[in-house]
């Protein structure tokens, strides 16, 4: 088998500010991550991705870092880190961090120098003059940012403009200047010393710049600093420096890479790449659109066999919860679990969401002011129509996915004892971890058996060979490696018999490896089934 480890591995991300609070302040931290580790293990966890922890003046939660050496007060110290790297490692777990490397905090360090124009950081960043229009002072030109509004943002100080993708409080970082390379080198040279195994690279496809800064189309408005020839040659060298510390990486890969850009970022530059195909999976109405799932399965596994490595994931800090995306379908829950388990026994390494294994489902929000995210608040503030606007975050914010981890029944949900920095579902005494480890129906247990047979299987998993099908709305796909795996779900809102629609699957009571629902021949609407078929 490839000896890869992260082939073979299962990831978690920790949405550290929501996780688990283990001092008593109602934000989470380091500590409580720690004392989480257990659970992690027991679900099937081989490493976890922690979101950043750096200081931070917290305007995008973390992705807004003021200085990489220190830890946010909230979230713990230094040595913290260090207890839980060895608590992790004695469990057999290893340890991502977030390395947010195409942008800082305005208050970082850097920035500033960089304003008042002090060598050598005059660079660092990327500043350009304005344009006078009819006696009005304009950004550069029309770029916007994925946050919403000017992608250019005025310094009084400097007179020139400088770029942010994201929010006007994270200026981007300019790689044309070797300095930035050598201080993102250095960073990642301190955490590889302390022992960290990986990061997970925050929005690497954008760290190349089309230079000449002329106008965008605006349909398409990334494209102009999205997975440009400039952002593989800054990687290619950065990745020297993962590679010499024997460090693995995950890229986060927006911006609509095409499957020709994937597999560059594979070539020498990063080794699990992260892209959005996956999202063509939901249809309108919250309902899953069949062939886009389908469509996206395949993708995923290509790559993998092609020459990259997929992560296997559909939500994460940034997308509203699975479970919710699927209220229009007859049973979600089942919905959810056809989707997880197609997407984890796939070629490539499933990254679970922190509260997606107990099923968590979006906040029922009311009003415009409730969201936290500064996402959101920018909507808000460049928004023409402030009603359409809330309608559409009522279902896609990003705060849905940023409400406390529902651990028990108790109070805050056992998050905390204090009120905790954002809200609780109000459903925490029905889905909850205490309650769904004791019921062997629940949606916890079912992610643990999916992952138990992943990597009972693992082996043929990693090397074997893929066939897709899609029939009738039942879709799935066959392993061929020293056994023959089928995994099937009827997607359809009556029951099949499975040997009809494919020949080559056949299910009697001693090959089913799990299925959500007892199994004879047939599949209820919603079942799903990894089937050993050897013969
Ligand atoms: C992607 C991260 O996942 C998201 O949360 C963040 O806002 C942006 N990158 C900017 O760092
Ligand atoms: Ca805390």
């Amino acid at each position: 088998m490839d000896k890869m480890w992260w082939k073979q591995a299962v990831g978690y991300e920790v949405y550290i500010r929501s996780f688990k609070d283990g001092n008593g302040d109602g934000i989470g931290d380091i500590r409580g991550i720690a004392d989480k580790l257990e659970y992690l293990k027991s679900l099937g966890v081989d490493f976890v991705w922690i979101c950043p922890f750096y200081d931070s003046p917290m305007d995008d939660n973390g992705y807004d870092v003021r200085n990489y050496y220190k830890i946010a007060k909230e979230y713990g110290k230094m040595s913290d880190l260090k207890s839980l790297i060895s608590k992790a490692h004695s469990l057999g777990i290893k340890v991502v961090i977030d390395l947010v490397l195409n942008h800082t905090s305005i208050t970082h360090e850097w920035f500033k120098l960089s304003e008042n124009r002090v060598e050598p950081y005059t660079d660092m960043y990327i500043w350009r003059d304005g344009r006078y229009v009819d006696g009005k002072l304009l950004p550069p030109n029309n770029w916007q940012s994925f946050f919403s509004g000017s992608a250019w943002e005025y310094s009084k100080k400097r007179k020139q403009f400088y770029l942010h993708i994201f929010s006007k409080s994270m200026p981007d970082l300019n790689y044309e200047s070797p300095v930035t390379l050598g201080e993102i080198s250095k960073i990642i040279k301190f955490y590889a010393d302390m022992g960290v195994d990986g990061f997970r690279v925050d929005a690497v496809a954008h760290i190349g710049k089309e230079v000449k800064f002329d106008d965008c189309k605006l349909n398409k408005f990334f494209k102009v600093y999205s997975n440009l020839p400039s952002a593989h040659s800054h990687l290619k060298k950065l990745n020297q420096v993962f590679e010499s510390h024997n460090l693995f990486t995950i890229g986060e890969m927006g911006g609509e890479p095409t499957p020709k850009d994937i597999l560059k970022y594979s070539d020498g530059e990063l080794d699990i790449i992260s892209n959005f195909d996956q999202m063509g999976a939901f249809g309108d109405g919250h309902k899953i659109n069949r062939r886009g799932l389908f469509r996206s399965l395949r993708q995923k596994e290509r790559l993998s066999s092609g020459g990259g490595w997929s992560a296997l994931f559909y939500l994460n800090h940034d997308y509203p919860r699975l479970v919710s995306k699927l209220m229009g379908e007859g049973d979600k829950v089942n919905a959810s679990l056809c989707m997880a388990t197609l997407m984890y026994m796939l070629k490539g390494t499933p990254i679970i969401y922190n509260g997606e294994e107990i099923g968590m489902e979006n906040y029922p929000f009311k009003s415009p002011k409730d969201f936290k995210d500064v996402n959101a608040k920018m909507i808000f503030e460049n928004a023409e129509d402030i009603e359409k606007e809330f309608e559409n975050l009522k279902e896609n914010s990003r705060d849905h996915s940023r409400t406390v981890m529902q651990w028990n029944d108790t109070k805050y949900a056992g998050f905390s004892e204090h009120i905790p920095w954002i809200y609780v579902n109000p459903n925490y005494k029905k889905i909850n971890v205490e309650k769904e480890e004791k019921n062997e129906h629940s949606v916890l247990c079912n992610y643990k058996k999916i992952l138990s047979v992943r990597k009972k299987y693992i082996a043929d998993i990693v090397d074997g060979k893929y066939k897709f099908y899609f029939k009738h709305n039942v879709l799935g796909y066959t392993i061929l490696g020293n056994n023959k795996i089928g995994v099937i779900a009827n997607l359809s809102e009556r029951t099949v018999k499975i040997s009809t629609i494919y020949k080559k699957f056949r299910a009697s009571r001693d090959n089913v490896c799990y299925s959500n629902m007892p199994l004879y021949d047939q599949l209820k609407p919603y079942q799903v089934a990894i089937l050993n078929l050897n013969d």
